[in-house]
């Protein structure tokens, strides 16, 4: 007879091989923007991250907070503009940039804190995290944009990371970049993410975002693709905006030597569980 408990036990049990596949890897987690919007979710988002800590599996959090900036800019009658799904930067969006991730990053970090997690907030600005170069102008169609203060990682130095790892600290970084000169620079988040994976030869970059994961030309989803037929869809125009930079990002983490990267809907409740602990996971995987 199968009681309460006994069904408890055989759910522990179905998730062995995936505790033993994961344990003492490192898996890094970008949660998109969006999550912000609806404090329980980013609750239950945290309370995710806690276990999967709690479980031996050293955690990487990145995160965005694009509404959050658009908002606060709108509040003070400034624009957003996009290009590629990368935020345009002028020097006064760049205070807000930067202003609004801090805050958003120890959002995060009291909440995995507020669940019994350990936490700490950095940004690419800590410990020579990310050497950034401003991206400058780009040319679209015979015409130029100058995308301001965005900035392109140059050098990756992850060791400050490794080092809150060893300690079982869950490392929550904000994707601001500084170039030689100190100058704060604003990074995708994204791109952040994928450094991060590839330069600590993660297990599995995992792409929270608003979407179920990569939708074809029909709308449908894409369960599985490999990283060939990732480059054509983007070639192809069927990835758009901000889906440009997290498939190249998938693209590129493999390149790196991620094994696995999904791109999956954060609004799903356990999203991260369903993706780490369950056969088919959800949204989409990216493989080489
Ligand atoms: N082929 C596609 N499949 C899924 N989403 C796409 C695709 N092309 C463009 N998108 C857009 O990319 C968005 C996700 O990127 P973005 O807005 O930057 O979110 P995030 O805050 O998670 O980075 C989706 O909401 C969707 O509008
Ligand atoms: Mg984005």
């Amino acid at each position: 007879m199968e009681t309460e408990a006994s069904s408890k036990v055989k759910v522990l049990l179905e998730a062995l091989p995936y505790l033993r596949q994961f344990y003492g890897k490192t898996i890094v987690v970008k949660i998109g923007g969006t999550a912000f919007k609806d404090p329980e979710l980013l609750k239950s988002i945290a309370l995710d991250i806690v276990f999967v800590e709690f479980l031996g599996i050293r955690t990487v959090i990145v995160h965005g907070g694009g509404p959050q900036i658009g908002s606060l800019l709108q509040r003070l009658g400034l624009e957003s503009r996009f290009f590629r799904g990368l935020r345009i930067t002028d020097a006064s969006a760049l205070e807000v940039v930067e202003m609004v991730l801090l805050k958003t990053g120890k959002e995060i970090v009291t909440l995995i804190e507020l669940l019994g997690g350990k936490a700490i907030g950095l940004s690419g600005r800590d410990a020579g995290l990310f050497l950034a170069k401003q991206m400058g102008a780009v040319q679209t169609n015979g015409e130029e944009v100058d995308l301001g203060f965005v900035g392109e990682i140059v050098v990756t130095n992850p060791s400050v990371v490794s080092l809150l790892l060893k300690e079982r600290l869950i490392p929550v970084v904000s994707p601001i970049g500084v170039d030689n000169e100190g100058t704060p620079l604003n990074l995708n988040a994204d791109t952040v993410a994928s450094r991060l994976a590839g330069s600590l030869h993660a297990e599995k970059l995992i792409l929270m975002t608003d979407v179920e994961g990569l939708l074809d030309e029909n709308g449908r989803l894409i369960p599985s693709l490999k990283s060939t037929r990732a480059k054509g869809l983007i070639e192809s125009g069927t990835v758009t905006q901000g889906m440009i930079p997290k498939l190249t990002c998938c693209i590129d983490a493999l390149d790196q030597g991620v094994r696995k990267t999904h791109i999956i809907n954060g609004k799903i409740k356990n999203a991260l569980l369903l993706e780490l602990f369950t056969e088919s996971g959800i949204g989409t995987e990216i493989k080489f």
